[in-house]
């Protein structure tokens, strides 16, 4: 790993699967690449430096903040960089502002970076004090203060359960309406402590609840079945398609999805005769997702949970 990359050394988030990534994409020196969430641009440095001269990214984000990092990180590439504010839902929008319809290779490394996690003002963490925002994109209306203190109490259960699959969400959601309003994330995490109790759990009470609001405030799995679709159609012939998830909600759409459109026939299995007309789009390359190894996650843990899926396009139709 190069010192550009190793977010020990700058500062910045560390890139995860790093190598993985930049192998998978078979990057050429003319190709063009989009890195749907850039972040502080870690991925796409490699993937820039490895497709020189003339490889191009376009990157986006929702975050302003990050495309900032991003664009003074990679400000020597900015010949072959094109960074766009908005989100990988609207991928094919966005390529279209380049006149792209086609690419070599697209990356989603889903979920936030480290720099949006340590930031206070954020309000991602729920061990550092702060506003319960959560939002990736700071001009969106709804914040997580938002759903803590106007959902009414049966659909925030359903919310924590769902998209944070909290075995507990009934008693969280009581006890969150019992103590609104709520106004910093220390508070919410401590009015979540005392719903789920200590015990021996190996992670923080209030970490499926955190997830469950960040999900539902940036519509997170909404974004990555709409993305998934565009990302296949504006693939070329042989272009990868690379998803980094860091938990099992996002992991289970991009297994579907990909197993889906690499299938002839998606009938259903008792149906005698296929009435579909369904194509294979992709191949997979990931039968089971990649892991990061022991010394990675050592380096760091932050890389523990993520899961990186490969499927590559298949002939254009
Ligand atoms: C894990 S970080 C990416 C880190 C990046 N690969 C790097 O090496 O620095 C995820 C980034 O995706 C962004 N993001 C989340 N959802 C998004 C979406 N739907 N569209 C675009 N960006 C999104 C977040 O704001 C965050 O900056």
């Amino acid at each position: 790993m190069s010192a550009s990359v190793d977010g020990a050394h700058t500062g910045f988030h560390t890139p995860v699967l790093y190598q993985r990534v930049l192998n998978a994409l078979r990057l050429r020196a003319d190709g063009r690449y989009i890195d749907g969430t850039i972040g502080a641009g870690g991925h796409s440095a490699g993937i820039l430096e490895n497709s020189s001269p003339n490889g191009q990214v376009l990157g986006l984000d929702r975050d302003p903040a990050a495309l900032a990092q991003a664009k003074s990180r990679l400000a020597h590439f900015s010949n072959r960089l094109h960074l766009r504010n908005g989100s990988f839902a609207e991928v094919a929008e966005h390529a279209a502002w380049l006149g792209w319809t086609t690419v070599d290779g697209l990356l989603l490394d889903l979920g936030l970076s480290s720099m949006q996690l340590n930031d206070p003002a954020r309000g991602f963490s729920f061990l550092r004090e702060g506003p319960l925002d959560m939002r990736f994109d700071p001009t969106q209306p709804t914040t997580a203060g938002d759903l803590v203190n106007y959902l009414p109490e049966d659909e925030l259960e359903d919310l924590i359960f769902r998209f944070g699959e909290e075995p507990r969400a009934s008693q969280v959601a009581r006890e969150v309406v019992r103590n609104r309003p709520l106004h910093t994330t220390l508070e919410l995490a401590e009015v979540i402590t005392r719903a789920v109790g200590r015990s021996r759990r190996r992670i923080h009470p209030a970490t499926r609840t955190f997830q469950a609001l960040r999900i539902g405030v940036n519509s997170e799995l909404k974004a990555l079945e709409v993305g998934l679709t565009q990302a296949v159609d504006l693939m070329n012939s042989g272009g990868r398609l690379l998803v980094i998830s860091f938990h099992s909600l996002e992991d289970r759409i991009v297994k579907q999805y990909f197993r889906q459109e690499s299938k002839d026939c998606i009938c259903p299995d008792r149906q005698p005769i296929c009435t579909c007309g369904h194509r294979a789009r992709l191949r997979l390359l990931t039968r089971k997702p990649i892991r990061p190894d022991v010394s990675e996650v050592r380096a760091n843990p932050r890389a523990r949970s993520a899961r990186l899926r490969i499927a590559e396009r298949l002939e254009l139709a």
